[in-house]
C-alpha cells in the first residue's frame, strides 16, 4: 500500500502539474490573440509537457498501488500586458513549482519512501532545465524591450520548438 501522506501529496502535485498545463495553454491563447504564433506554439508545447509531468504522477501513484484522486483545476489568468509580462510570470511559476518538488523530496525522505525519492529525482533535474529555459527567454525579452523587429525574431525562434515525442502517453 502506498504511504497515505505521499499519496495525498502526489495527488496534489498531479493537480499542480495539470494547473501548469492549463496556465501555459492560457498563455498560448493570449499569444494567439496577439498574433505571436511562435510564442503561442512554444506555450502550447509547454502545456503538453506539463500534462506529461502530471501523467508521470498519475502512473506512479497507480504503480505503487495508490489511488489517483483528481481535483478541480484552478482557473488560470487570461490576460497579460506584454510577452515579457508572460515570461516574468512563467519564471515565477516555475520557481514555485521547484519549491513544491523540493517539499515533496523532503517529505519522501522524512517518510523513508525511497521509491518516491528516486522518482522525484527526475523532476528535480527537470526543474533546473525548466527554470533556466524560462529565464533565458525572459532575459532576451527584457533586453529587446518593445523593439518590434527583435520581438518578431524571438517569436520566430520560439516557433521552432520541437513537439515532445512522449506526449501524454504512459512513460
Ligand atoms: Fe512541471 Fe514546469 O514544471
Amino acid at each position: 500500500m502506498m504511504n497515505p501522506q505521499i499519496q495525498d501529496a502526489f495527488n496534489e502535485q498531479l493537480n499542480a502539474e495539470l494547473f501548469s498545463s492549463y496556465l501555459y495553454l492560457s498563455m498560448s491563447a493570449y499569444f494567439e490573440s496577439q498574433n505571436l504564433k511562435g510564442m503561442a506554439h512554444w506555450m502550447r508545447v509547454q502545456a503538453q509537457e506539463e500534462n506529461m509531468h502530471g501523467m508521470k504522477f498519475f502512473d506512479f501513484i497507480n504503480e505503487r498501488g495508490g489511488r489517483v484522486a483528481l481535483d478541480k483545476i484552478k482557473e488560470p489568468k487570461t490576460e497579460w500586458s506584454s510577452p515579457l509580462d508572460v515570461f516574468e510570470d512563467t519564471c515565477k511559476h516555475e520557481s514555485k513549482v521547484t519549491g513544491l518538488i523540493n517539499d515533496l523530496v523532503d517529505l519522501s525522505v522524512k517518510e523513508k519512501d525511497h521509491a518516491a525519492s528516486a522518482f522525484l529525482q527526475w523532476f528535480v533535474t527537470e526543474q533546473v532545465e525548466e527554470e533556466a529555459t524560462a529565464q533565458e527567454i525572459r532575459d532576451k525579452l527584457r533586453l529587446v524591450s518593445d523593439n518590434p523587429v527583435a520581438l518578431f525574431m524571438i517569436d520566430q525562434e520560439l516557433g521552432q520548438r520541437g513537439v515532445p515525442a512522449s506526449g501524454p502517453a504512459r512513460t
